[in-house]
């Protein structure tokens, strides 16, 4: 690992990035293997993302992991990601406990086996305590769905129309305990949002990068980093840049 005192990190690290992990099937083709392949090099990539999202200062990441369209794929590659959930909670839940790494689940487990929902549930009580790096899995996870999800809820309790405002429905996100996302990347290269954080995202920073999701390594994080931080965030505002006379 690159030792964080040697690299020039710029001074408005986002405190919230969000990555949709793409491009993990054709990183595989690419190379003459299968696509089960892409995705066990891609987890393998997430281990080194995560631990340099830490270093650099980044305190929520959400990765986008299975969409609820991705139900869609052939049920052998459906399954073989479910298989690949389970392995990393097996595998990887003691080092991310002892790097200080929060686990959080974004979306739907009902879909799971009961006995993977319960193994997901204890790997966030298990990780509650830390705060080094807050790490949101989404899984099963569909912006949309999130949407419905909230409407539901909040006619469940009973809310009035005129309580419901911006911040109401925040609360009834899945993500209703992370900030807005401040950069959002998305590799290799394809320019669409595929249902990620459509609410959270309205004014989130992009960067879409070619590189496929398993090449995409700790040094082009601090290039979107750089990216970000070169941006000006207007939210509708004038530039600060150009204030009329
Ligand atoms: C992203 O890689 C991983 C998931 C969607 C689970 P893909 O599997 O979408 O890879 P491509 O887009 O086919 O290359
Ligand atoms: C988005 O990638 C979902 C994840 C990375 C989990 P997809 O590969 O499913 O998106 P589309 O189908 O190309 O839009
Ligand atoms: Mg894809």
């Amino acid at each position: 690992m690159t030792n964080a005192s040697e690299i020039k990190l710029p001074e408005n690290i986002p405190e919230h990035v969000a990555i949709i992990m793409d491009g993990n099937g054709r990183w595989a083709r690419s190379r003459g293997l299968p696509r089960m392949a892409g995705h066990r090099a891609g987890v393998d990539n997430l281990r080194r993302i995560i631990e340099a999202a830490a270093e650099y200062g980044i305190k929520y990441l959400t990765i986008y992991a299975f969409s609820t369209e991705n139900w869609k794929r052939p049920p052998a590659e459906v399954k073989g990601l479910i298989n690949i959930l389970e392995d990393v909670i097996d595998r990887e839940l003691k080092s991310l406990d002892e790097n200080g790494v929060q686990l959080r689940h974004i979306g739907r487990l009902e879909q799971l086996r009961p006995e993977l929902q319960a193994k997901v549930k204890q790997a966030i009580k298990i990780t509650e305590e830390n705060d080094r790096l807050i790490l949101n899995v989404a899984w099963n996870y569909g912006g949309r769905d999130e949407i419905v999800c909230a409407i539901r809820e909040m006619i469940a309790d009973g809310i009035e129309p005129e309580e419901i405002t911006e911040s109401t429905v925040g609360r009834y996100l899945f993500t209703s305990e992370s900030p807005d996302p401040d950069l959002i990347i998305r590799t290799s290269g394809e320019m669409r949002v595929s249902n990620f954080l459509i609410w959270q995202g309205a004014y989130s920073e992009w960067y879409v990068t070619k590189t496929y999701w398993p090449d995409f390594d700790p040094e082009e994080l601090l290039e979107a980093l750089n990216v970000y931080a070169q941006r000006e965030r207007r939210y509708g505002r004038i530039s600060g840049k150009a204030l009329p006379r």
